[in-house]
């Protein structure tokens, strides 16, 4: 079945910095010409067979099968991270960065430096989340192929010249702030949500599966520090330091770890303990649910 071209999912004489002729030309263009492209491809390879046509031939509209893949994929996830103001962060979503970066400002620098470097050439800068360390990670690529295994792109830079040069010809450096001032971080939050879900769901413990674990409560510290209760004999933990306390725990008991209703604040943080060898389940609903059914808390101020 072909392809069909997308939307813009924003106004493009809204964005600050990007004007509509430039986002226009690259949508029309760009984008669209690798879905066009793609289409063509696929349609060629119906007209060979793998087993009779030259080796080459296969391959190289297989190779080019997979550029115009990638090259649509990205330019969706591009616009589709665009027509934002790009400060407005839910608190979960700075929470990711920071446990992975050390702090939103430091995951900027990072991703920032990388696609001005890129400015002497072309490629992607990619935020993605990985599973197999459950941490968000800058990806570098030179083209549309090279994509990190397993990797769950959330956002999406393009530096090739088409994206930029109609407003900012070679300079590179304006282009990517305007890039980050543009960016909807509710659908980079939501990309996120989706992923941790996606690779956690396994992992959930419901409330007859906690006897006996070490309980950890991961809520974030804003939420912590404001709530009266916690589960009782559960120790809180910062999230956004589980780099600095992941070693503590012990390697020889089943733990579980909790945050306000199950959602991707735990699951995250189960998914990196994980990683680092340690037998860890999130508590399905959380402490919200865990107070509902009348499962035993602790008041903070009187908990010893
Ligand atoms: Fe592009």
């Amino acid at each position: 079945m072909d392809c069909h071209i997308q939307n813009l999912p924003f106004d493009p004489t809204a964005l600050h910095g990007l004007s509509e002729k430039l986002l226009l030309s690259h949508h029309q263009n760009d984008y669209g010409g690798a879905v066009h492209r793609l289409n063509a491809i696929r349609m060629h390879l119906t007209t060979l067979s793998p087993t009779t046509a030259p080796g080459y031939v296969w391959n190289g509209l297989k190779r080019e099968e997979l550029m115009a893949t990638n090259a649509m994929l990205l330019h969706e996830l591009y616009f589709g991270c665009l027509g934002g103001n790009g400060s407005e962060m839910s608190p979960a979503m700075a929470l990711a960065l920071s446990a992975s970066f050390g702090s939103v400002a430091l995951w900027r620098d990072e991703f920032a430096a990388m696609g001005r470097a890129m400015g002497s050439g072309a490629g992607w800068v990619l935020l993605v989340y990985q599973p197999r360390e459950g941490h968000l990670v800058n990806q570098w690529a030179a083209d549309h192929t090279q994509a990190l295994v397993g990797g769950i792109p959330l956002l999406a830079l393009d530096m090739y010249e088409h994206a930029y040069h109609l407003d900012y010809g070679p300079a590179a450096g304006p282009y990517v702030e305007a890039f980050m001032a543009n960016i909807a971080w509710n659908t980079v939050y939501a990309r996120y949500q989706q992923a941790i879900y996606g690779v956690s769901e396994s992992l959930g413990a419901n409330h007859a599966e906690v006897e006996g674990a070490l309980l950890v409560d991961v809520r974030r510290e804003g939420v912590y520090k404001t709530a009266l209760t916690r589960i009782a004999g559960a120790q809180w933990k910062d999230p956004s330091d589980i780099e600095l306390w992941a070693k503590e725990l012990p390697q020889d008991r089943a733990i579980v770890v909790y945050c306000v209703y199950g959602h991707e604040v735990s699951r995250s943080a189960a998914m990196r303990l994980r990683a680092a060898g340690l037998n860890v389940r999130f508590l399905r609903g959380g402490i919200d649910a865990w107070e509902a059914a009348g499962q035993r808390i602790e008041h903070k101020a009187t908990a010893t």
